[in-house]
């Protein structure tokens, strides 16, 4: 209340001092939209009368095999920048345990691509560390500083004309993101921060770029139109998102990188807008590039990128979003001329690549040949187990024969994942109990638990069935015992 009433009497001051200026020197008076650009932290554009540009950029992950999702949000942050947005309007969460990484071969750099250059400098460390959490993503969003704990204490503070971009890369799964703390992101409560956000008249309109496996299924029957929101998405809602520039794939990191340095649909969005005029390009246009390089139809790799929400906004430029680099005079072309990736990884076994990658390069007999044996075996072994519980939990709920098909079904598209997401994320809950925490990994199952709520299953019946199938939550590095529920 207090920040908007003086935000009213800063429009009247502004205002008499616009219309003085006109007295004094004969200059045209200043339209409402321009005296909001001061209000909230001043304009970066050209003269348009856009408001301010907002941004927030989320890394979802932590550990050394998910280098790419911190380097993507690194490298996003210097195309802002040089898109002119101010650090005050950019908002980044990072866990930040990359670029210092022992793993690292280039201490105190990240780099997306193989002969990129460094991405971390300067980035602001607004939210990292344990502060990278669901709570305080909405609160950012939401501008509710109260609402914060931890971190820089940078918010979406935008106004009515400002123009909100907000890009997220990590591991997802059906109606999930992950985060690199716990709980993860669910869907539901994601379109209600939007909704919010939109009843709060805070927003001009919203762009959302969304990397993870099934992203689709975040915005696919949820986000409604008439938000001012468009969003696209790394894949549908039923299938994977791609690791690129993977150790042994092509093209490949530097020798001394085992992991991958970034994931398929980011770098398409990002090699785009690293070198266009993004005055002269509009949303639809990157769309149909982005799409084109995703799919990778020449290979047997790739996804299908998605747009929800507000399809008609597409017609607007990416520069009314991110800005552009002056230096870019490359304008849009129908054919990209961006290289396609011969191959890529899918999102779910990058960090098995990275062990093994490890493992195969370690001298015989070392301690480091020793942990990365045991980093495969924990990973291979978490994965064991929550296949086959989720798939024996199946069978003892709805018979041998039955199990596997409703654990598969998927929805009609335009449906919603899930009816009842209070009963999802118990039944969730209630097999983390039991079995242990789902994890990176086990977010892929998270239509089964959707088609078991689908089907009526209650959340003693869960219990019970869960119960028969983990006999106990196995100690591991993957288990909710060292890393809590996703719920
Ligand atoms: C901001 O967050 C606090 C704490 O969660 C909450 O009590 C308050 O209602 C929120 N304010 C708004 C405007 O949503
Ligand atoms: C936009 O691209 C078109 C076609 O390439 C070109 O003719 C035009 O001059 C460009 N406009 C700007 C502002 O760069």
């Amino acid at each position: 209340m207090i920040h908007y009433t003086a935000g009213i009497l800063l429009f009247v001051a502004l205002s008499c001092l616009a219309v003085e200026s006109r007295n004094f020197d004969g200059g045209v008076l200043k339209l409402p939209s321009e005296v909001s650009e001061f209000i909230h932290g001043g304009s970066n554009n050209d003269g348009d009368s856009v408001g301010t540009r907002w941004a927030v950029l989320i890394a979802g992950s932590n550990g050394y095999w998910n280098y790419r999702h911190q380097a993507d949000v690194c490298h996003a942050y210097q195309i802002l920048k040089r898109g002119g947005l101010k650090d005050e309007n950019i908002i980044v969460f990072m866990y930040d345990d990359i670029a210092f990484n022992e793993e690292n071969p280039r201490p105190g750099v990240i780099i997306n691509s193989p002969h990129g250059n460094d991405v971390y400098e300067g980035v602001p460390k607004d939210y990292t560390g344990k502060d990278v959490t669901v709570g305080n993503f909405f609160a950012v969003l939401l501008g509710n500083k109260t609402a914060l704990t931890g971190g820089s204490g940078k918010v979406l503070d935008s106004g009515p004309n400002d123009h909100i971009f907000i890009y997220y890369t990590d591991h997802g799964g059906p109606g999930v993101l992950g985060m690199p703390t716990s709980p993860y992101i669910y869907g539901n409560d994601l379109i209600d921060v939007l909704k919010k956000k939109h009843a709060s008249g805070s927003y001009k309109s919203l762009v959302f770029y969304l990397e993870a496996c099934e992203s689709g299924s975040i915005f696919e029957g949820l986000l409604p139109e008439g938000l001012n929101i468009y969003a696209t998405t790394a894949s549908n809602a039923e299938e994977s998102s791609w690791g690129t520039y993977c150790p042994g794939e092509f093209p490949s990191p530097p020798p001394e990188y085992d992991t991958c340095l970034g994931d398929l649909y980011s770098v398409a969005w990002m090699e785009d807008s690293d070198i266009k005029n993004l005055q002269n390009e509009t949303l639809k246009q990157q769309y149909e590039l982005v799409k084109k390089r995703t799919a990778n139809e020449n290979f047997a790799y790739g996804s299908h990128v998605m747009q929800y929400g507000d399809i008609g906004l597409s017609k607007e430029q990416v520069f009314l979003y991110i800005g552009t680099n002056p230096a870019n005079n490359y304008n849009f072309v129908e054919d990209n001329s961006l290289p396609l990736f011969s191959r890529a990884v899918n999102q779910r076994d990058a960090d098995l690549l990275h062990f093994w990658h490890k493992f195969r390069k370690a001298p015989e007999g070392s301690p480091r040949k020793l942990e990365a044996q045991k980093q495969l075996l924990d990973v291979m072994s978490h994965r064991l187990h929550i296949d086959d519980s989720i798939k024996l939990i199946g069978k003892l709920l709805f018979g041998i024969e039955k199990g596997p098909d409703v654990l598969k079904t998927v929805r009609p598209t335009g449906q919603p994942l899930v009816d009842d997401w209070d009963c999802l994320k118990t039944l969730v809950r209630t097999f983390e109990t039991h079995c242990g925490s789902i994890s990176q990994y086990g977010m892929k199952h998270m239509r089964s638990i959707a088609n078991i709520c689908n089907a009526g299953v209650q959340k003693e019946q869960m219990a019970e069935a869960s119960a028969q199938a983990c006999v106990r939550v196995p100690p591991g590095f993957w288990s909710s015992l060292h890393r809590g529920f996703s719920v």
